[in-house]
């Protein structure tokens, strides 16, 4: 069946070496660890923490975190041993096509979309939030702005076009532009866990798991879909709000499978990748886990704020000047996420337009700068439109829900992959296939059903829509279609 064809590995590996087509390679390990961190450490730890605690978990937030890593870490090792076999852009559309086929592999391009260029505007929009209160601390009130409504959000589009001109002049300026956020922003995280440690109070951490409580009116669509199914009543805390808080903070770690988008820009890629997207996770969680369990010790859990809890902790307890100190570390911590969030969305789009399934026009590098200028901007541009006006809330889940599926078919690609071609040279696998990739399938579709209703209503409204375009045009226009078999 044609939407089934698949392209080969061979193929892929081929395409990337193509004249015009074809990118850079210039980035090393550290590189690819300082881009997962840079993509990864950003509103998740900064703001979500407050949320999570107040609404879900309390002080047990820092073990959401680690129930959120265990289910990154099974997909990472998944995603390692992909990115080590088949180096190309393009991460999981790649892996589902040279596995399952063309059509799965349209269907995760697409459903990666979710996870970066709407990742990129609503961290944006976050950013925007955290630059209006440091200019209105010094004294500089902007008109106009809002963060979460329908207001045009001018702050976030300039932040997401100054970046898109980052990208579009050169990947090495851009890495570089990221290890120096990168470092302020790890220096502010390490000021958080040390400076913190000695304002902690014991009793905030009674109790750690806040007894179960139901919840007024989270019914009906905003309720997470499992307890809809079971037709159980919504609760706050308890155990069932430790997972449903990891459902949420999962977003933290969103990005350690971006550092896989970079493939073909990597020097040594087959022992880079692997070594790029497992250290950038093992840092991350070991971090977030230290800045969870000493922000909740800090401020009662009842007390934090959900706008910026780890500022505002020290604001509470009377350290004015280091809660400034966070919030600049906010701003360029959020700002390496925009960043990294669209480099890895411009990649995807890159091998869909160059494999035909998009207009084939738009993979074209730029000879000027080495980079597919043309696709930057087009994604630049939309990014900055849905930052200057999606409400910010409602689609953050998306983002998650996104991503969770794109980890359920690599997690599935991999054991495929592993029987249609053992011959492929891995320079890392995944241990104990297949009872890994199942685990890790398992724990993802576990934490999409602690979404909500309406954000797996909004998910399947958003993959009706791929699907019609892709028969509308890439069932047409694929390059390996159209080599295949012309009528095809
Ligand atoms: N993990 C990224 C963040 O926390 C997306 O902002």
């Amino acid at each position: 069946m044609t939407i089934f064809r698949t392209k080969s590995v061979e193929q892929s590996l081929a395409d990337a070496q193509g004249g015009e087509h074809r990118l850079r390679r210039t980035l090393s390990a550290l590189d690819l660890t300082v881009f997962g961190i840079g993509v990864i450490v950003g509103t998740g730890i900064f703001t979500l923490t407050g949320v999570v605690a107040r609404n879900y978990a309390g002080p047990s937030v820092a073990v959401a975190f680690v129930v959120a890593a265990v289910v990154c870490g099974l997909a990472a090792l998944c995603y390692a041993e992909f990115a080590s076999t088949l180096p190309v852009a393009g991460s999981a559309y790649t892996f589902a096509y040279a596995t399952i086929g063309e059509f799965p592999a349209w269907v995760i391009g697409w459903d990666l979309m979710l996870e970066l260029a709407l990742g990129a505007a609503v961290v944006a929009v976050g950013w925007s939030g955290y630059a209006a209160s440091a200019l209105s601390a010094a004294g500089v009130n902007l008109p106009g702005l809002s963060a979460g409504g329908w207001t045009f959000n001018y702050l976030a589009v300039l932040i997401v076009l100054l970046l898109t001109w980052l990208l579009v002049t050169g990947i090495k300026l851009s890495a570089r532009f990221n290890l120096v956020m990168v470092t302020i922003k790890l220096a502010v995280i390490l000021l958080v866990i040390v400076a913190g440690l000695f304002f902690v109070n014991g009793a905030n951490y009674r109790p750690f798991v806040p007894p179960a409580q139901p919840t007024a009116g989270t019914g009906g669509l905003a309720a997470p879909l499992i307890q809809v199914l079971f037709g159980i009543t919504p609760t706050a805390y308890g155990l069932t709000g430790i997972f449903a808080a990891a459902a949420v903070v999962f977003f933290a770690y969103i990005g350690f499978d971006v550092v896989a988008t970079a493939a073909e820009e990597t020097r040594r890629p087959q022992r880079d990748l692997p070594i790029g997207i497992i250290a950038s996770l093992s840092v991350c969680t070991v971090l977030y886990v230290l800045v969870s369990l000493v922000v909740v010790g800090m401020q009662h859990y009842t007390q934090l704020s959900e706008t910026a809890p780890l500022a505002d902790a020290f604001k509470a307890v009377g350290q004015p000047w280091l809660a400034g100190l966070i919030s600049i570390g906010g701003i360029s911590g959020l700002t390496t996420v925009i960043l990294i969030l669209m480099l890895g969305q411009s990649r995807v789009f890159f091998a869909m337009s160059r494999d035909g399934l998009l207009p084939r026009s738009l993979a074209v590098v730029s000879p000027r700068y080495a980079t597919p200028a043309r696709i930057t901007l087009i994604i630049g541009v939309v990014t900055a439109i849905l930052a200057g006006f999606i409400p910010l809330r409602a689609l953050a889940e998306m983002v998650n829900i996104g991503t969770l599926f794109a980890f359920v078919v690599v997690s599935i690609g991999v054991v495929i992959l592993r029987r249609t071609r053992p011959d492929l040279p891995r320079s890392f696998r995944t241990p104990l296939v297949p009872w890994l990739p199942v685990a890790s399938v398992l724990a993802c579709l576990y934490l999409m059903l602690n979404l909500a209703v309406e954000t797996w209503l909004r998910f399947a409204a958003w993959m009706l829509l791929g699907i019609t375009v892709y028969y509308l045009y890439g069932t047409r226009h694929s390059r390996v279609g159209t080599l295949t078999s012309p009528q095809a």
